[in-house]
């Protein structure tokens, strides 16, 4: 045997390292520092809504904008929102690198809705 003694350690920092995405899921995972709106509080729904059920509330807007038209968002609160990727999410996330793209690398996601959809609202959709 040789030095068993830094093996067994060894193996576990391995194993530990091997393992990590599967035990990270979840919170840990989320623990890269985000860039959050200087001058907002709160997001469209409580924050624990929105980390794990964004793309969620992303789908239900655009099913609705595209197949029913409609165009306003009431969220839990009675607030209303207008149903747009661009204008509303991206009017307050406004860097977009530091924010959705930071977590999003760190998971390994790459939403592809930027290639139609501008990242800042300039009047755009
Ligand atoms: C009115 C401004 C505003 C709008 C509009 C908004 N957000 Fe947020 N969002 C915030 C703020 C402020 C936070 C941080 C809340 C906190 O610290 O608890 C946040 C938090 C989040 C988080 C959780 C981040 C974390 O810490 O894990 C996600 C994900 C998110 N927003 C995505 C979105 C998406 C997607 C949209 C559009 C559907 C959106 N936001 C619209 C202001 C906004
Ligand atoms: C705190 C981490 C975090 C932040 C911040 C975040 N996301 Fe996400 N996002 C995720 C995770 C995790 C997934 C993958 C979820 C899954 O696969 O179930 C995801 C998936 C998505 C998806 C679906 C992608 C697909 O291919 O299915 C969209 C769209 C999306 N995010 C948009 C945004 C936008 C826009 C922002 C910034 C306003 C943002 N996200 C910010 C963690 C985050
Ligand atoms: C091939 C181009 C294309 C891609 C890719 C795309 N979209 Fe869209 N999206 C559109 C068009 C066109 C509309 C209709 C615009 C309108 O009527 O306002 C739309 C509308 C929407 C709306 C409602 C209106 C608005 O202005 O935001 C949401 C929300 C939305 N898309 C989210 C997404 C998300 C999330 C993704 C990525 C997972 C995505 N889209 C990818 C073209 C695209």
């Amino acid at each position: 045997m040789y030095h068993a003694k830094y093996i067994i350690p060894a193996l576990l920092v391995f194993l530990a390292v091997v393992t990590f995405p599967f035990w990270a899921k979840g919170k840990a995972v989320y623990r890269v520092e985000l860039k959050l709106p200087a001058n907002q509080t709160e997001c469209i729904e409580d924050t624990e809504t929105m980390r794990t059920s964004h793309m969620q509330i992303l789908d239900h807007w655009r099913d609705k904008v595209v197949r029913e038209g409609e165009r306003v968002y009431t969220n839990a609160k009675g607030v209303k929102y207008s149903m747009s990727l661009t204008n509303t999410c991206m009017s307050c996330h406004s860097d977009k690198e530091k924010f959705c793209d930071k977590c999003h690398n760190s998971v390994g996601v790459a939403p592809y809705c930027w290639n139609c959809h501008l990242t800042t609202p300039k009047g755009g959709k």
